[in-house]
């Protein structure tokens, strides 16, 4: 067993944005120093990180000098050239590893794992060529969501297939050579359970939050959430054989489509912390940023009790505006970004409310 990296080491977080931030705040709260590698100057975790690299993911120069100045690394972003990871993973651990992020980068391959792992997903078919989209759908059927298989988020990169779309310009609308189509889900919601496994193999689960989208981007998340005890207890199970068949050291967030039956579908998985977590800086004993840096440093991990009822809105631009709405309200936790730049949608800050338990 390795020992745990004591405060005051330095923890290395690839990716600039609002997740690096707030995963910065939380170790600097424990006593560590994060250091982050991003691509601007004044991206948001940069403004609140001991120090800053700039540099692109394939600068090994650049990447050889930050890692040389970490004592762990993690990421906040799983687009990351897994490339990037092998290179930094010969000079210095890297939480979580490159075969994680090769399997979540892929919606094809992030869907098979999950079933192997014993899960049921939508289902779904690779698509190469418009051939292949014509062949899947009329073996999944309409409405179908046609996604591109890597780099989506928040709904970009997919269109909806109807019995009259045209399946050239949906095809060629979303310009790549690899896509999924996959069975549109009639759920009765969505949910996420965020999983936390440290470097010593230690688990812990975070409270099912259910998610409310928008335009398909997250809107509310809202905890607690009502879950079948039996079923909670099979899918917690089955999360525990995946993350440890995945040899994971940090954070898995799985999103579900619960069916009307109850039944969970997992929809897709991300390896970092996950705005559907955010309700947890205010709301629960350990914070997902906070989790995040006790696995990747090999401590305990933290209780992961909620505090009470919660909701996390998203501040969306040009609601940023409104800020001062939100800090007058008793009620209400902002947080915002340091972005400053509000284009319309864009994740601008996140405000909790907070009911505590007596
Ligand atoms: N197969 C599906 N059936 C029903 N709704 C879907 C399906 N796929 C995506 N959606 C809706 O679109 C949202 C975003 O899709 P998702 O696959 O999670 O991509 P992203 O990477 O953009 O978050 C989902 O949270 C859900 O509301
Ligand atoms: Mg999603």
């Amino acid at each position: 067993m390795t020992s745990p990296l004591p405060p005051g080491s330095v923890i290395g977080i690839l990716g600039g944005g609002q997740l690096g931030r707030m995963t910065a705040l939380a170790a600097a709260n424990l006593g560590y120093q994060a250091y982050v590698y991003c691509l601007n100057k004044d991206d948001p975790a940069a403004q609140v990180c001991a120090r800053s690299i700039v540099g692109q993911y394939d600068d090994e120069d650049a990447l050889r000098s930050f890692a040389a100045m970490c004592d762990v690394i993690t990421l906040e972003f799983e687009n990351i050239p897994t490339e990037t990871l092998q290179f930094l993973e010969n000079i210095i651990s890297v939480r979580p590893h490159h075969k994680v992020l090769a399997v979540t980068q892929s919606r094809l391959e992030e869907k098979g794992f999950a079933k192997e792992s014993g899960f049921e997903t939508a289902s779904y078919q690779a698509v190469r060529s418009i051939s292949d989209l014509r062949q899947a759908t009329k073996e999944i059927g309409c409405p179908s969501i046609l996604k591109t298989n890597r780099f989506g988020y928040d709904g970009k990169g997919q269109v909806r297939i109807e019995e009259d779309t045209d399946l050239v310009e949906a095809w060629e609308s979303l310009q790549t050579d690899e896509a999924i189509l996959e069975g549109f889900v009639e759920f009765d919601k969505e949910v996420s359970i965020i999983v936390a496994r440290s470097s010593i193999g230690e688990i812990k689960m975070f409270p099912v939050t259910e998610n409310i989208h928008v335009n398909h981007v997250l809107s509310e998340s809202i905890v607690p959430t009502t879950v079948a005890p039996e079923v909670l207890s099979e899918v917690e199970k089955k999360l525990v054989k995946l993350v440890e068949k995945m040899d994971l050291n940090g954070l898995l967030a799985i999103e579900f489509f619960v069916s009307k039956s109850g039944t969970f579908l997992v929809n897709e998985m991300a390896p970092r912390p996950h705005n559907s977590g955010h309700w947890t800086m205010d709301g629960c004993m350990t914070s997902q940023f906070e989790q995040l840096v006790r696995a990747v440093c090999g401590l305990p991990l933290g209780s992961t009790k909620a505090l009470g009822k919660v909701k996390m809105k998203n501040i969306l631009g040009p609601d940023d505006k409104n800020w001062e709405a939100y800090i007058k309200d008793a009620h209400a936790k902002l947080h915002l970004y340091g972005k400053s730049d509000s284009k319309p949608g864009r994740k601008m800050g996140h405000v909790t409310y907070l009911e505590l338990d007596q």
